[in-house]
Parts: structure tokens; C-alpha cells; sequence
């Protein structure tokens, strides 16, 4: 009995220093996030509804909940790099810039809990943080006791003015420190971006028992071409990455920039789509008062939040890529029979002109099973979610139209009977 007891308190304090057993993120991350759009716009008097700031937050947590974000599943509301002043206090503790944060982070954090949200930070492994504020370095244990009394729960640490060799044991270090403190905090890690910059390969295992999520590449910018460019760093990687990701610990390809000033409506929905395949965390990181309603359904549509969200958590790759059309494809739930349900993205990388139509097989060319008690698939268009499926048996053809530098995304549904049955639980 005592022994059990012993094993028991060894146990459960394992489960408290291992990152991975924080129970959190199981499936992707969704939410808000400062950083694409409000940078490190710190001056109130000439922006004052874009600096980085209480009111920007609070605002942000207000919108997320009447703008229905809440209710479709996003949210944390996460601030990123500028919140603190450039000094530590005597004690050597963070603090919240107080012009900006005159209330201080707990009273923040206490708001966005209040209207049903998780309140999310950022910090950096070194010395400073990329924009120059005060970094962890020798501050570890008092910088995680200081996150848990501010309630904190995601925290994003970056790796500037770190060393690219070393930096791995500091954040395995903070991960533990962070669990000693008993709250659970979403702990997402920057190292891999550092370290591939550097041609270093991350070591995934020490990754995947470290952190709930990791960016692996740089930063998103407003552009379609910035959103292409992370796609082929995932598509060109895809073997590497791919198998690391999954429940409670994801790649991250940076946040969803829809709503902001550079992506047209199609290309809008090649983010959602890829981004979706990639079962990566969907932060928004936009002005939510200014998104334009189709946008903004874009982005709501729970078919794709589905996909995104499925708890097999399986990360899609690149099938191939037929005159610049690329298709994506990821299992998802159901599994009927023997065979699951595939989310199917067809991005257009073409730029020229008219919609382009591609016709392709669906064994042959998108690598669905045709055993011999497939009947067929049933087709759920998931940009257009009041069409009714259409049937196509195993050894048909699809046929789709993609517009100019946009993607159309569906969902193939695996039938056995004759009778068409279909997971059409949100169309029924
Ligand atoms: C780095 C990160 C970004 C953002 C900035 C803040 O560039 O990759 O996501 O956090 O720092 O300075």
C-alpha cells in the first residue's frame, strides 16, 4: 500500500514535468493573435486603437465573443512581443507596460476569463525578446511563477538573442518549471524555426514531450505570397514534419492573416484550406471589427473547422501537383469500414486569367481506395456547405474549377451500400 502510494506521488509528479502530459491541446489551438497585424505598434497617443495595449485586448476578447468567434471554437486571446516595460522591477519580475496596461495582466487576464475566453502571452528564451524587451534568461523559475499568478494559459516563447545549439535545454528547463508551478499553460515553442534557419534539424522527440506546438518556420507577412512561401516550406518538408504533429503537439505555420489587407477573397480561402489540411492551429491575427462578412463566414464555416478540429488530429501533405493545381489531401473521421474519410484541397497556383478546370480519377489520381466493397464516395463541397453531396462511384472522375490563386476544398465520404449514406450530420 505504501509502496503504491510512492509510485503513485512518482507518477503524478512525471505527469507534472512532462509537457506533453499537460492534457492540453488535443486538437489544434484556436484563437487570436497580436503579432501579423499589430506588430509592435506601442505608441497610444497616435494609434490608440492599434497599440499594443489593454484596450486592444479587451476589444479583441469583446469581438471574439459577439462576432461569434467564441462559439465556433477560437479562443484564446493572445498578446504577443511589447507588453512589458524594457526593465524588470527590483525584485527582478516582468511587468506589464503601465501606460498601455494600467491595470496590470491579472486584471487582463481576469476580463478575457470572464467572458469564457483563455488568456495567452508571449516571452523569449534569451536575453531579449526579438523586438528588445526584457528576455527569461537567468529569470526562469520567476518568470514562470509570475505567469501562473497572472493566470496565464498559452505561452509562446520565442528564441531571438538565444544560441541556436544551447537553447533546447532552456525551454525543456521552462517547460518544467512552468508544470512545478501546478497551472496548466499551452506551451508553444519557437526552437525549430531558430534551428532550421541555422541548418540545424530539430530533434522532434525532445519537441513533441516539450511543447503543445511549435513554429517551424518564419513569420507571415500580408501577402498571398508570404502564405505560399510557408506552404512549400510544409510541402517540401513534408515527410520530416508531418509524422511529429498530432494531439497536443502541432507544427505551426504561423497565423491565418484573412481579414487583413492582402489576400483577395480566393486566395483567403487557399490559407483556410491549407492551413486546414495541415491540422495546423488556426490564431486569427486581424482587426476583428473590420472583417468583411464573407471573410468572416470564411472563417466560421464549421464544416472546415471540423476538418481542422477532427481528433485524429492527423496532418495532411501534398498528393501532387497537376498543371500548378496542387492537391492536399488528410484522413479524417469517419471511418467506415475500413476506410476513412479524406479532406481534399485543390490550390491553384496559377495565376492566369480564366478559372482553371482539372479533371482527376479518384483511385488513380487522389489515391482513394477502390476495394471492391467501395461503392463510391459521396462529394460535400465544403466552401459551399448548402450544396447536397454528390455521389461518385470509386471509379469516376471529379471534375473541379478553381479560380486564379484560390483553392477549392471537399470532403470525400467512403459509401458501402447502395443506399447513400453520408456523414451529413451538419447538412441534414
Ligand atoms: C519573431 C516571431 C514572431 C513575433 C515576433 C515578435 O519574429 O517569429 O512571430 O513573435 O518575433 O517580435
Amino acid at each position: 500500500m505504501k509502496y503504491g502510494l510512492i509510485l503513485l506521488t512518482v507518477l503524478a509528479f512525471e505527469q507534472l514535468t512532462s509537457g506533453l502530459e499537460n492534457g492540453l491541446a488535443r486538437k489544434p489551438p484556436m484563437g487570436w493573435m497580436s503579432w501579423e497585424r499589430y506588430r509592435c505598434i506601442t505608441d497610444c497617443r497616435k494609434y490608440p486603437d492599434e497599440c499594443i495595449s489593454e484596450r486592444l485586448f479587451k476589444r479583441m476578447a469583446d469581438l471574439l465573443v459577439s462576432e461569434g468567434y467564441l462559439a465556433a471554437g477560437y479562443n484564446y486571446v493572445n498578446i504577443d512581443d511589447c507588453w512589458s516595460t524594457m526593465e524588470r522591477d527590483s525584485e527582478g519580475r516582468l511587468v506589464a507596460d503601465p501606460e498601455r496596461f494600467p491595470n496590470g495582466m491579472k486584471h487582463l487576464a481576469d476580463y478575457i476569463h470572464s467572458k469564457g475566453l483563455q488568456f495567452g502571452l508571449y516571452q523569449d528564451i534569451g536575453t531579449k525578446t526579438c523586438a528588445g524587451y526584457p528576455g527569461m534568461k537567468d529569470y526562469f523559475e520567476i518568470d514562470a511563477q509570475t505567469l501562473a499568478d497572472w493566470d496565464v494559459d498559452f505561452i509562446k516563447i520565442d528564441g531571438c538573442y538565444a544560441d541556436e545549439t544551447k537553447m533546447v535545454e532552456d525551454y525543456v528547463l521552462f517547460g518544467e518549471l512552468m508544470n512545478r508551478t501546478g497551472r496548466p499553460m499551452l506551451y508553444s515553442c519557437s526552437w525549430p524555426v531558430y534551428q532550421e534557419y541555422k541548418g540545424i534539424i530539430p530533434d522532434y522527440e525532445i519537441l513533441k514531450q516539450t511543447c503543445n506546438m511549435w513554429r517551424n518556420w518564419g513569420d507571415i507577412e500580408d501577402s498571398h505570397s508570404s502564405v505560399e512561401s510557408i506552404t512549400k516550406y510544409f510541402s517540401d518538408n513534408q515527410k520530416r514534419i508531418q509524422p511529429h504533429s498530432g494531439p497536443g503537439h502541432w507544427n505551426d505555420p504561423d497565423t491565418l492573416i484573412l481579414g487583413n489587407y492582402g489576400l483577395s477573397y480566393d486566395q483567403s480561402k487557399s490559407q483556410l484550406a491549407v492551413w486546414t489540411v495541415l491540422a495546423a492551429p488556426l490564431l486569427l491575427s486581424n482587426d476583428l471589427a473590420s472583417v468583411k462578412p464573407e471573410i468572416r463566414e470564411l472563417l466560421l464555416n464549421r464544416e472546415i473547422i471540423a476538418v481542422n478540429q477532427d481528433p485524429l488530429g492527423i496532418q495532411g501533405q501534398l498528393l501532387k501537383t497537376v498543371n500548378r493545381i496542387e492537391i492536399w489531401k488528410r484522413p479524417i473521421l469517419p471511418k467506415v469500414k475500413h476506410e476513412m474519410t479524406h479532406a481534399i484541397a485543390f490550390v491553384s497556383r496559377r495565376a492566369d486569367g480564366a478559372p482553371y478546370a482539372i479533371r482527376v480519377k479518384l483511385f488513380e489520381d487522389l489515391e482513394l481506395s477502390n476495394a471492391s466493397d467501395v461503392k463510391g464516395y459521396l462529394v460535400y463541397d465544403l466552401f459551399n456547405t448548402a450544396l447536397k453531396p454528390i455521389f461518385l462511384r470509386a471509379d469516376a472522375s471529379f471534375e473541379t474549377r478553381i479560380n486564379p490563386t484560390g483553392a477549392n476544398f471537399y470532403r470525400f465520404v467512403p459509401q458501402f451500400d447502395n443506399i447513400i449514406r453520408g456523414f451529413n450530420d451538419l447538412r441534414s
